[in-house]
């Protein structure tokens, strides 16, 4: 399984990347706007920065919403570097737009999928990855790992080659799960990716090899 970090925050996208484990980074508007990154020039400088960081896929999101808009921003996007996945929103237009991507090989990851039927229609439109939000269905008490599990069987059903790109993934337990499932990529912050090495008895077995070895 694949770990994207789900940040615009350069420090940590860096850190992750040191840690050697790291396949890619997601980005979209909110966390732009979290790191003070504002105004289209330094919007596309940061998404090139970020993909000198790291050596995986970078999802950079367009904001219009319309076809038009869509394909003239995802092209820009796309353009900028080589590992740029352009992140397009589920919509009517953004659908036509990932199909339309799709056919000139630009890669794209359909964001903001919250049911199997809307992550069918990704698959079907040709998008590199498909990202079902699973912390956001959690939150509104529908259970997140569901969707996970219904997208692998209806992909695995058709052989459709869309990635499951986990998000709005909040704790290690959803990681665990994902994995469990198949999902293909998990994306979520640093510290979600550092709270599994967190076990008490690893911390008290060192404690105790360290302090026998000084016997
Ligand atoms: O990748 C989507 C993610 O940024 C949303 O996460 O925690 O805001 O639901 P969250």
């Amino acid at each position: 399984m694949k770990f994207f970090i789900d940040t615009a925050n350069l420090a940590q996208i860096k850190e992750a990347q040191d840690l050697g484990i790291l396949d890619g980074v997601t980005t979209n508007p909110s966390l732009m706007a979290k790191e003070g990154i504002k105004g289209e020039k330094n919007i596309l400088k940061h998404y090139v920065d970020i993909c000198k960081a790291v050596t995986g896929d970078v999802s950079a999101e367009v904001i219009a919403t319309d076809y038009a808009g869509i394909v003239k921003e995802g092209e820009r996007l796309a353009k900028l570097h080589k590992q740029i996945v352009v992140k397009v929103p589920m919509i009517k237009d953004g659908i036509k737009a990932i199909k339309y991507f799709s056919e000139k090989g630009i890669r794209t990851n359909c964001t903001l999928v919250f049911s199997a039927g809307q992550a069918l229609l990704a698959a079907k439109a040709g998008a590199t990855y498909v990202s079902p939000f699973v912390g956001r269905l959690d939150d509104v008490s529908t259970d997140g790992l569901q969707l996970i599990e219904d997208i692998r069987i209806i992909y695995d059903n058709f052989g459709y080659e869309t990635q499951i790109l986990a998000a709005s993934v909040r704790h290690p337990m959803h990681i665990i799960e994902c994995a469990t499932i198949g999902a293909d990529v998990v994306t979520c912050p640093l510290n979600v990716i550092l709270a599994l090495l967190k076990h008490p008895l690893t911390d008290i077995g060192l404690a105790q090899f360290l302090a026998d070895a000084k016997k």
